[in-house]
């Protein structure tokens, strides 16, 4: 079973030892670990939860239409891209089949533990100033079960892995927002959260 060497201490050491990780079961179905990318002197951190259909395929983080939408934030908060670190809670896409299409389905507490080693092992090797927590299921991970996005997004907050983070909504929950309106709001929301963590960064 694939783990972090204990002797890792670069990203492209993490990199080549998670993509034969079978510390869960996604690996079977999935095409590909796709493991985070970014420079390891980035000082923000984006943490998602998993790979969608896109990434899996593609082999990088934030890809698809989640990423797309993720970068026209990062912008619009003044964030450059290609000076963050992007990564994901677990490395693996896990789907149903309907058909030809794979739907997205949300990983179990096994597999985010599991895949918690890797994400410990980016921390270290990155050290960033900020972490940005998108969506529960990063914010579970990092933070515990009992976080709530919806009571503390958008703040500087402790944690347990020692550096500060900002919590804040998924990019593809403002892709399903029902209306133009609410989908705006969604967004200028999330800008506004992002900013917050720009100015730690
Ligand atoms: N959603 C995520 O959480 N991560 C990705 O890499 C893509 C979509």
């Amino acid at each position: 079973m694939a783990q972090p060497p204990p002797t890792a201490r670069s990203v492209e050491q993490l990199r080549e030892a998670a993509a034969s990780c079978q510390a869960c079961d996604l690996w079977v179905e999935a095409t590909q670990t796709v493991f985070g990318e970014g420079s390891e002197h980035s000082r923000m951190m984006l943490v998602g939860e998993q790979p969608g259909d896109q990434e899996d395929l593609q082999g990088k983080p934030f890809v698809g239409p989640a990423g797309r939408l993720l970068e026209r934030a990062l912008d619009e908060a003044g964030i450059d891209r290609r000076r963050v670190y992007i990564t994901n809670a677990v490395k693996h896409f896990r789907f149903t089949r309907r058909g030809k299409r794979r739907l997205h389905e949300k990983p179990n507490a096994g597999q985010i533990r599991a895949c918690r080693p890797w994400l410990d092992g980016e921390i270290e090797a990155v050290r960033p100033r900020i972490i940005v927590l998108l969506g529960a299921t990063a914010a579970q991970a990092v933070m515990g079960p009992a976080f709530r996005v919806s009571k503390q997004r958008g703040e500087v907050l402790n944690s347990p892995v020692g550096l500060p983070v900002v919590a804040t909504v998924h990019p593809s929950s403002i892709l399903r927002a029902a209306d133009n309106e609410s989908r705006e709001a969604a967004m200028s929301s999330f800008i506004a959260d992002l900013r917050v963590a720009a100015k730690h960064a």
